[in-house]
């Protein structure tokens, strides 16, 4: 997929970062760094600069969001969940999904489903798309997902499971990895998960240490992820209650793990993978990034779309302003990117002139 590349957006921020701020994340600088560095870890042959990866969200993690973290430092794009079964008909809404650029890679696929056979099916037909690794979800806790069996819902079913990663390991030509959680309340299997995945033929394992009736809220258990890091010799990767640089520390250093997965704290905050906290974050970086989010949305997805599905970004960009109701309503409600635009300006105004 080509798209018309950014301003030097990214590069600026990252310098930015790296002026007044912490030294630059590794991944930051991965065109220059592969050159020179040895990668941090391996997943399968694929080598991999970077310890911090934007977490897959649905809704969130596509092309503009996606590659803005990337650029930033996220290690690694995970594309968000596709549904196996939608993959033979290769409608808009797969198509959409999986468009990446080259300077994403590595780029990982995720796929969900609960029957072998379509996921197999789905496995194949997206690896002719090339991306590097082909990851198979097994976290989402949607009663529409879990309760047919896909999503966490694997995690009741490790026979299913090793098939799935059996026939993928042979089958596909690029590495097979997984997303798992801690399991159900009543059926925490994430030690026998994870080594029925790697026993399997898995190249990595991410983790949120969470189980399914815990969705996304209650303490993530570190723990368990060390438990597992000790289970495991292929790389394992660390998501829950990361919400700072310094926790992506922490966690590597309590866990062990090989890298740290960020969701929703990466939401309105991609300088999380410069290793730049919120708050040293400068009006004119916000407002140069923005502009290049929203530019990408646009192009990604054409100019109505593209600002409907920019308003969920745009939220959490002001959240730490606290704007009162009104102007944050005159900017959500904003019908052409002008428009929009101009409330952003008029508020990063009122800011400055504080
Ligand atoms: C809006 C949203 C969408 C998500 N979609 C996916 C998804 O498509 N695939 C997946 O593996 N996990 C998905 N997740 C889970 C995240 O990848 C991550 O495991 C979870 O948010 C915990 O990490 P965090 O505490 O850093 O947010 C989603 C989470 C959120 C909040």
């Amino acid at each position: 997929m080509t798209f018309p590349p950014g301003p030097a957006l990214a590069r600026d921020q990252r310098a930015a970062a790296h002026d007044g701020g912490p030294p630059l994340h590794a991944g930051a600088s991965r065109h220059s760094l592969t050159m020179t560095a040895s990668p941090d870890f391996f997943i399968g042959h694929i080598p991999v600069f970077g310890r911090a990866i934007l977490a897959p969200m649905d809704g969130f993690s596509d092309w503009p969001f996606r590659s803005l973290c990337r650029e930033l430092g996220s290690a690694l794009s995970y594309t968000e969940f596709v549904n196996a079964r939608e993959v033979p008909a290769n409608g808009k809404y797969v198509r959409d999904k999986l468009r990446f650029t080259e300077d994403e890679r590595p780029i990982v696929f995720q796929l969900y489903g609960d029957d072998p056979d379509e996921i197999v099916r789905a496995a194949l037909q997206v690896q002719a798309l090339q991306p590097d690794a082909i990851d198979i979800n097994m976290g989402c806790p949607a009663k529409s997902i879990a309760n047919r069996g896909a999503g966490v819902g694997l995690m009741r079913t490790p026979l299913k499971v090793a098939r799935i990663f059996r026939r993928l390991s042979r089958m596909l030509q690029i590495p097979v990895t997984g997303k798992i959680r801690l399991g159900w309340e009543d059926c925490r299997t994430y030690r026998l998960i994870a080594r029925v995945v790697e026993e399997n033929g898995g190249q990595a394992l991410a983790v949120h240490a969470r189980t399914r009736e815990q969705g996304y809220s209650g303490r993530a258990d570190w723990d368990a992820i060390a438990e597992i890091r000790q289970l495991l010799s292929i790389p394992l990767i660390g998501n829950g209650d990361v919400q700072t640089p310094e926790d992506i520390a922490r966690m590597r250093n309590y866990t062990g793990c090989d890298a740290v997965m960020i969701g929703r704290a990466a939401i309105g905050n991609p300088w999380i993978f410069a290793g730049l906290r919120r708050e040293a974050v400068s009006l004119e970086q916000l407002e140069s990034l923005v502009r290049e989010h929203l530019r990408r949305n646009l192009a990604f997805y054409g100019p109505e779309l593209g600002l409907v599905l920019f308003r969920k970004h745009a939220v959490q960009y002001i959240r730490p302003f606290m704007p009162d109701r009104a102007v944050r309503t005159r900017l959500l409600r904003a019908e052409t990117p002008q428009a929009f635009w101009q409330q952003f300006e008029r508020l990063l105004a009122a800011r400055k002139g504080r």
